[in-house]
């Protein structure tokens, strides 16, 4: 089985998660890729980014919660957009332990829901957006994917999320998904220049080789586009290609994806 569900996960908040979905959609939509998006945040940013219907737009809008909740089923849920599909969050996520009430079979309820829907044959690449917690949204997420994303900013917080994130995943390899991967972790919003992006890199690194991962060598610099296109609801690959975002992005995927051709 090729990996191809990843979850993006760190529950500090603000480390450019939702960005990176985004991104990660819209550059491989353009390599030709099948991408779908699925958006486990109760904020629901990453509906929003893509346009998609939720129920705070229309009240009868079905969504991951009508999904994990046995009410609909994934092709129901699934919003096909120009570049991507996507399965839009609900506010409602947010009282999601209410919602599982079978205490057995609540952790893979997803990855049972993926499973049920074909989506491994439908998509080259699903993306799971986590929200800032380590509750049970984040948790049905890790036991879903195949690997693991981890986005940080290269602060001292940051950091500490990150190893808080690999307890939950060292608990989910131990029980509800032993296959689970880290791809690595991808430092955004960096900033090369500062002394203390610099030194806090040498953190990630050595946290990294603890966690048996990498810290990717692409690193997501600081950039307008990103406020831009996401502001007008543009894909920035096609809006906003040049841009230093668009190109880190590019070569991210590159690294993770096609690592033979980089
Ligand atoms: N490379 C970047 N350059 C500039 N701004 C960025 C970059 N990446 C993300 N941002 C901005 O940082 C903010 C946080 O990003 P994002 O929403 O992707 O983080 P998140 O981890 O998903 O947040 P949350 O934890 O709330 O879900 C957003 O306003 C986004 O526009
Ligand atoms: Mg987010």
């Amino acid at each position: 089985m090729s990996t191809k569900i990843y979850a993006i996960a760190n529950q500090k908040g603000g480390v450019g998660k939702t960005t990176t979905c985004h991104c990660l959609a819209a550059g491989l939509h353009a390599q030709g890729k099948k991408v779908l998006l699925i958006d486990l945040d109760p904020q629901s940013n990453l509906s929003v980014l893509c346009d998609a219907v939720t129920d705070a737009v229309n009240k009868d809008a079905v969504t991951m919660l009508e999904l994990l909740s046995d009410k609909s089923t994934f092709p129901d849920v699934i919003q096909t957009m120009e570049d991507y599909d996507i399965a839009p969050a609900s506010m409602y996520l947010a009282s999601i332990d209410s919602v599982l009430t079978d205490p057995i079979g609540r952790p893979f309820k997803l990855a049972e829901k993926i499973t049920e829907g074909n989506l491994r044959k439908k998509y080259d690449y699903i993306f799971i957006d986590c929200p800032p917690a380590l509750g049970t949204l984040t948790s049905l997420a890790i036991v879903a994917a195949d690997s693991v994303i981890i986005p940080a900013q290269a602060d001292i917080l940051s950091l500490q999320g990150v190893s808080q994130l690999y307890s939950t995943i060292q608990s989910a390899r131990g029980h509800a998904n032993k296959s689970l991967k880290i791809s690595g972790i991808v430092l955004t919003r960096f900033n090369a220049r500062t002394k203390i992006s610099r030194e806090i890199h040498e953190m990630f690194l050595t946290a990294a080789k603890q966690m048996n991962t990498e810290v990717f060598k692409t690193q997501i610099r600081e950039g307008t586009a990103i406020k831009e296109t996401q502001a007008s609801g543009e894909n920035i690959f096609k809006a906003a290609g040049n841009s230093n975002v668009a190109q880190d992005y590019k070569s991210l995927i590159k690294e993770i994806f096609f690592p033979k051709e980089a």
